[in-house]
Order: structure tokens, then C-alpha cells, then sequence
């Protein structure tokens, strides 16, 4: 293809660095190449021979900027796109900032521009397979779609089916043959890169973001969550790690234009509201999660975006009559009213909102979906049974179920009431052993 660009790129993160290859030569006619060293990128840099430098903010600016000082007193004038969290004050012929934390949809527009302008339409010309090189591929666990071995330009035979391990075995088979990549239908190359993109891109929207600068725009009930998380003993690392989390949902909320439309919620002091029902289960969850023994940073932020978000498509009109509609809907009576019909589509909608959302970890979209299922399965939007809800789908609907109660008792919470009326509910795993960790600590909260 004649109009094939060569690009150097450059990214501290391994695996930044390969799902950025893998996104950039599955879309744009463009062959990256890499050099795991500084020193040799650097050596790369002068070589001169590329068509574009992608490359992610040194460490170290000196050395930064004089990388690149160096390049354009060569005159080389390569088209460079550095992601930097705020620049480094360098004016640079054909030099580029894109803010951190990183979009690969931004990237990709902002090189098309470059390179394609006159040419929208250059993603039609690349082939209907898209080869994933062995070492992408070994990063999953599970395949979600076929994969294909190439035996000519014209002729790929199936050699995964969907949803099998990518174990040692078939590592082993592909080295076999000498093979250094497979292939997927350009068709299903969303579905196959979803959940990976988003735990590099949220893990490194979260390493780019401060938490510090939420807390300027947000108001949280701090006096609820402290007094909250004394009564139950969430310990300080936990409390602090939740907090967080939430101070930087809202910060990268922001990039959202839909997320950033609700973000007033938590821009006013209303005790018992929006805000607070969603902070409050975003720590319920973090609390029950360290319960349980899933604590992994991951599960803790998939949850907490979760409770941030699950009902971020309501309006708040529809939000505080939610008890109202939820009855509604649960006795199947005036079921056509736009506000019922809001409520019975929010966990998709929300979920939705979330799957499209490159800064949401992967699966925090599952657990909003789930979250108005029931354990005695008269939930919707699935009817799921408790031992077909994924188990954190299960940990925030005891999570927030219980922040519903808690709030709506005006601090005059019962704990034995509560125990005693939600313990045939949770009769069923996953709910029976999410409740049974609860219980101990639900009756220190009995209100003074
Ligand atoms: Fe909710
Ligand atoms: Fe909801």
C-alpha cells in the first residue's frame, strides 16, 4: 500500500505500548516500530527515517526536550504527538501535545488528520482480517472471538473459537508453526479489544489524574462517610483508596459529555441525595469487597465507577421518585409513563454509557446493568436468578439496597429489622455468604 506510514513509537508501558501498536495498525494504513530503551529511541529519533515519533512524556524533561531540541536544529521535522499531562513548554516545529490521560480515539483522529486528510474513508481500504501478534494475544485470558490463521492474502482458516484460553497449549501451537501472529474479522475487532483497552486506558487515566484536583469542584458528605466508616471499621487505607477512586471518577467524568452533564449532583450539599446515595454505596461496595477478600485495585475501581454512575441517566426528577417507579414496576401497573419507562432502561442505558467510556475500567458496565436485578429473580432488566448474577453484580445490589435503607431511615436505621428482613431475601448464593460477611458489622449500626 503506497500509502503506508512508518511510525516510531515510544511508551515506558509494555503494554500501553503493544495495545497502541495493535489500535494503530488495525485502523490506519501505519507499521509502528519500537525500542524498549530511552537511549535507543532516542538513537531512532535522529535516524530520520520515519514518518511520525508517537512517543509518551520522558520522565525526565532535559533529556526530553533535548531529544527534541536536537531533532528540529537537524531540520528533521518529523510530525511528533507527545502525551504529556501538561506539556512541557517546548514550541517545536511539528511538535504536538495530547493531553494525558491518553484517548486512542483522539490519536487516531489527530493522524489521519496528519496523514489522511482528504481521506475519511481510509479504513475502508485496509484488509477484512487484522493480524494480533502473539504477544497482545497472550495477554488475555479468554478469547471472545475467533481467530484466524493465514495461509494466503485470500485464504484464512479458523484456528480459536470464541471464548477458548489463550493457554501455554495454544501459545505453544502458534510457536509451532513459526507463526508470530493470528488474525480476527475486522468485524469483530471492537468486541475483541474492549475489556483490555479499557484496563490500560483506565489504569493510565488514573495514574494521570489527581485526586486533589476534584476536590475543588466536589462537594462530598465527608461527615457521612467518616462517621459511616467508623461504625463499621473501614479501615483508613481502604477509606482513603475510596475516596479517591471517587474524587477521580468525577475528575475523569469530566471528558465525558454525558457523565459531565450530572456532575452538578455532586457540586451541591444535599443531605440524603443523589450524591450521597452514591458515594455512601461506593464505600459499602469497597467495605463488602474487603469482606470478601476482593480487594485488587482493579475490583475496588470498577465498583466504585460503578456507584458512581449506575444511575447517571436519570433525571432528578425521576431519581427521587425512584421508590414510586420501582413499585410501579414491580406490580406491573402504568408501565407506559415516560418516567417508568426511564427507570426500567437505566441499567442499560448507564451500562451502555460506561462500555463506550475508555476511562471506565472493564466490566464496572456489567455491574450497572445488573444492578436493579433481584436475588429472588423479579428484578429486570434480565429476571436473572441469584446464581446467574455475576457475584460483584451481586455485592453492590446488597450494597446499595442496604445504602437505600440506611438513607431513607433519616439516621434512624434498624439494624435487627433489616437483618431480619433481608435474610431470606439472600437466601441464595452469591447474596448468602455477601450477607452473612455483612451482618456482624450491620448491628453496630444501630442508631445512638
Ligand atoms: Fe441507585
Ligand atoms: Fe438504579
Amino acid at each position: 500500500m503506497d500509502q503506508m506510514k512508518s511510525c516510531l513509537l515510544h511508551h515506558q508501558n509494555v503494554r500501553m505500548r503493544e495495545l497502541l501498536t495493535f489500535i494503530l495498525e488495525s485502523t490506519l494504513p501505519i507499521k509502528t516500530f519500537f525500542y524498549a530503551r530511552e537511549e535507543d529511541f532516542r538513537a531512532q529519533v535522529q535516524l530520520r527515517k520515519y514518518d511520525l515519533i508517537v512517543c509518551d512524556e520522558f520522565s525526565d524533561n532535559e533529556e526530553f526536550k533535548s531529544t527534541f531540541k536536537d531533532t528540529n536544529a537537524n531540520n528533521l521535522q518529523t510530525p511528533t504527538l507527545v502525551f504529556s499531562k501538561s506539556g512541557v513548554g517546548l514550541e517545536l516545529k511539528n511538535l504536538q501535545f495530547l493531553a494525558k490521560p491518553i484517548l486512542d480515539t483522539q490519536l487516531v483522529e489527530v493522524i489521519k488528520n496528519l496523514f489522511f486528510p482528504k481521506k475519511p474513508n481510509v479504513l475502508t481500504t485496509l484488509e477484512s482480517f487484522v493480524p494480533v501478534r502473539l504477544e497482545l494475544l497472550k495477554r488475555f485470558k479468554t478469547n471472545k472471538v475467533p481467530l484466524f490463521l493465514k495461509l494466503s492474502d485470500q485464504k484464512f482458516i479458523k484456528f480459536l473459537h470464541e471464548n477458548s484460553p489463550v493457554d501455554k497449549e495454544i501459545e505453544a501451537r502458534i510457536q509451532e508453526k513459526k507463526l508470530h501472529e493470528l488474525y480476527l474479522e475486522r468485524h469483530s475487532l471492537d468486541e475483541f479489544i474492549m475489556d483490555y483497552k479499557k484496563e490500560i486506558f483506565s489504569q493510565e487515566a488514573w495514574q494521570a489524574t489527581s485526586w486533589e484536583e476534584a476536590t475543588t469542584k466536589v462537594s462530598l458528605n465527608t461527615e457521612l462517610l467518616q462517621t459511616f466508616s467508623m461504625r463499621l471499621g473501614l479501615n483508613e487505607t481502604l477509606k482513603e483508596i475510596a475516596e479517591k477512586n471517587i474524587l477521580i471518577s468525577l475528575q475523569l467524568a469530566k471528558t465525558h459529555p454525558e457523565l459531565n452533564k450530572m456532575l452538578h449532583h455532586f457540586q451541591k450539599i444535599e443531605r440524603f441525595g443523589y450524591a450521597d446515595h452514591c458515594t455512601l454505596t461506593a464505600f459499602v461496595c469497597c467495605y463488602l469487597s474487603s469482606k470478601m477478600g476482593f480487594i485488587d485495585e482493579l475490583n475496588l475501581r470498577r465498583l466504585t465507577v460503578a456507584a458512581m454512575f449506575h444511575d447517571s441517566t436519570l433525571t432528578t426528577h425521576q431519581y427521587e421518585n425512584k421508590k414510586k417507579y420501582l413499585k410501579q414496576i414491580s406490580t406491573k401497573e402504568s408501565l407506559s409513563s415516560i418516567d417508568v419507562e426511564a427507570i426500567m432502561s437505566h441499567p442499560v442505558l448507564a451500562s451502555e454509557l460506561l462500555r463506550e467510556w475508555s476511562f471506565s475500567p472493564p466490566k464496572a458496565d456489567e455491574i450497572v446493568f445488573h444492578h436493579h436485578e433481584q436475588a429472588d429473580g423479579t428484578g429486570f432488566p434480565m429476571f436473572l436468578s441469584a446464581k446467574t448474577i455475576p457475584v460483584l453484580s451481586a455485592l453492590f445490589i446488597v450494597a446499595e439496597d442496604f445504602v437505600n435503607e440506611y438513607l431513607d431511615s433519616k439516621g434512624l436505621f434498624e439494624p435487627h429489622h433489616y437483618i431480619k428482613q433481608k435474610t431470606s431475601i439472600y437466601s441464595k448464593e452469591p447474596f448468602a455468604s455477601l450477607f452473612e460477611a455483612f451482618k456482624p458489622d450491620l448491628e453496630k449500626l444501630v442508631s445512638n
